[in-house]
């Protein structure tokens, strides 16, 4: 079933933070779960590029919330690898302690000036909700920078396109716009290519996958539909203390127009969005 919560979230208190998602409990079981779904659409792959480690390897995971895809990566990896992480909110980290990771609060857009050509490799996945278009330019050129030479980026966003039925098709218009007036891009797929080209990365490569959303599609389209529709629930908050966009007057309206769309994909057989990973390498 779809969780609903109804009850006021609890979002990042980073000074300036667009980020449109709730920091609390229920958006770390999410993401937990969601990493595994994703995991097992791309059959298991952590990593994409065909980089291959040092030994002392230092890895960069931006953005790492609930430190799902950072946990696995550190089971699958030497443990003289050391893993970064870094977010704008902390209360999602992993309670686990290592000495090959490392955690730190900070922003994309302006991460250590002493982590310059650094990391052997960059991971960033879903980050969708948070930069604007000039944020997203600035933080792949960030992340070009914390790169050695040699070194790959890879990210990893969900869209451009939602498919379903007609509710789907408006709350899609609906998020064009909320993200559309703040800066941000809520089908940035199809841009990230580009992005990082302009940044100087080469070898850019992509690979796509269909994630099915609903009943119809069995348990992997459940947890499609559970991922997403949690992401879009969790926007409440940030969507009402905007008044609601001249499209809902309350959350309570808010919230029945997310359960329509649930709805919808359970029944609407072929309802899908796409998983993106597009990946560079610094020369
Ligand atoms: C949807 S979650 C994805 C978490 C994780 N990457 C995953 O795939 O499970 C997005 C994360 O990005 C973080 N975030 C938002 N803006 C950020 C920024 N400017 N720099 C670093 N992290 C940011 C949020 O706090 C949140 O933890």
């Amino acid at each position: 079933m779809t969780s609903t919560v109804t009850a006021e979230r609890t979002a990042h208190s980073y000074p300036g933070s667009l980020y449109l998602l709730p920091s609390d409990e229920p958006e770390r079981e999410r993401l937990l779960k969601q990493h595994q779904l994703y995991t097992r659409l791309f059959s298991g792959r952590l990593i994409f590029p065909p980089v291959s480690l040092s030994e002392s390897a230092e890895i960069l995971d931006i953005g790492t919330g609930a430190g799902a895809w950072l946990c696995d990566a550190r089971s699958q990896l030497p443990e003289s690898v050391q893993i970064y992480g870094v977010d704008i909110e902390s209360r999602l980290y992993p309670s686990v302690t290592s000495p090959n990771i490392h955690l730190s609060v900070g922003s994309a857009t302006s991460l250590p000036s002493y982590w310059s050509s650094k990391f052997e490799l960059v991971h960033q996945r879903l980050l969708i909700a948070a930069y604007t278009r000039e944020q997203w330019f600035k933080a792949v050129d960030e992340m070009y920078r914390v790169l050695a030479p040699g070194g790959y980026v890879q990210l990893i966003e969900t869209g451009p396109e939602w498919r379903s039925g007609a509710k789907t098709a408006k709350h899609v218009l609906f998020l064009d716009d909320f993200l559309g007036r703040k800066g941000q891009m809520i089908r940035c797929t199809v841009y990230l290519a580009d992005i990082l080209k302009s940044a100087g990365f080469v070898d850019v490569s992509e690979e796509e996958v269909n994630m099915n959303l609903g009943k119809w599609a069995g348990p992997d389209g459940i947890e499609g539909r559970d991922s997403t529709i949690g992401a879009w629930r969790g926007m409440r908050d940030a969507v009402m203390k905007a008044g609601g966009m001249g499209y809902f007057a309350t959350g309570e309206e808010f919230d029945k127009a997310i359960d329509g769309v649930a709805e919808e994909w359970d029944t609407a057989e072929g309802s899908h969005t796409q998983i993106r990973v597009v990946y560079g390498r610094k020369p």
